[in-house]
């Protein structure tokens, strides 16, 4: 697998692939590769050809209290993973090649910004709106293969596409979880043994809130009730948000009808985790994926 390291060579790569019609695929990501990256790739191998995948750990998403420093970097690893994997390229650019000097242009998308893991983590969409524009202006993939699991960044990322007519189509794939059901994450290295036993309360409280939707319940109220009281039996559990909210605007709701989520952001010990439920109408019933 060739290592591609500055965007020059990147774009003169994919330029090349598109003169012969080839189809591109790329799935961006920050690195400490697990399965539920892994799956984004196997999905794009299978659709596109050539395969890129880029790894950055783009600051311009983390807030100055953020993990940027500890964030695990174990590239070795990482490169192995891809090859194995039968990526053709990875593009491994640093810093200074993304943002030089006096770099100066952002990507905001306004409203959808600015909800739950944005008035939590202010910034941080901004940043991965503008490193996801750049890494497709560089890589001009036809396809792009996010993860349901950060379900709010993929919507961001569809609005930017839409609003800023890129030709590029966004391909969303399910959610990678451990044994006992918590997702797979590059931070679940943080958890030590008990923090990483009580991380499973998130997957537990979606869980609940499954139950109760196959049971008839359809007040989001009551569905929020119900993961709080599960987040709460959790000591080592500190909850951000756990609320219900429309697919779309990732506004509250007041009840489940229309394709939705219930979102939850919670911190174990130090580390923050996220998880979410899909909740969507499928002929006059509720259809729900973990
Ligand atoms: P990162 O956290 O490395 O994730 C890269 C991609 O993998 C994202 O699309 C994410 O949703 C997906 N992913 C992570 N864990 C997953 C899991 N358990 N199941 C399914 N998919 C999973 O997200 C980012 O990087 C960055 O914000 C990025 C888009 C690369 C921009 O910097």
């Amino acid at each position: 697998m060739e290592v591609i390291r500055t965007v020059a060579w990147m774009k003169e790569k994919t330029r090349a692939a598109r003169l012969e019609q080839r189809i591109i695929g790329l799935v961006p990501t920050m690195g400490a590769l697990h399965s539920g990256h892994m799956v984004l790739v196997e999905r794009a191998k299978r659709e596109c050809a050539p395969v890129y995948s880029s790894i950055f750990l783009n600051p311009k998403q983390f807030a100055a209290n953020e993990d940027l420093s500890r964030y695990p970097r174990p590239l070795e690893a990482d490169v192995e993973k891809l090859t194995a994997a039968k990526v053709d390229g990875l593009f491994l650019p640093d810093a200074a090649e993304i943002y030089p000097p006096g770099f100066s242009t952002y990507v905001q998308v306004e409203g959808l910004s600015e909800r739950l893991e944005g008035r939590s983590r202010a910034g941080h969409f901004r940043g991965v709106s503008t490193v996801v524009m750049k890494l497709f202006e560089i890589v001009q993939p036809h396809c792009a293969y996010f993860g349901r699991k950060d379900a709010q960044q993929v919507r961001i990322v569809q609005q930017m596409t839409r609003d800023m007519n890129l030709d590029v189509e966004i391909v969303v794939c399910p959610i990678v979880r451990e044994a006992d059901g918590l997702a797979m994450s590059s931070r679940n290295a943080y958890l030590d043994a008990q923090d990483r036993k009580a991380a499973t309360v998130l997957v537990r409280a979606l869980r609940t809130a499954e139950g109760e939707i196959s049971a008839g319940v359809r007040d989001a109220l009551h569905l929020q009730g119900a993961m709080q009281k599960v987040l709460h039996g959790e000591p080592r559990a500190r909850v951000d948000y756990a609320e219900i909210v429309d697919a779309e605007t990732f506004e509250p709701v007041v009840r489940v009808s229309r394709r939705c989520y219930a979102v939850l952001a919670v911190y174990i010990g130090k580390t923050r985790l996220i998880d979410n439920l899909l909740i969507e109408p499928v002929g006059g019933d509720l259809r729900v994926e973990i």
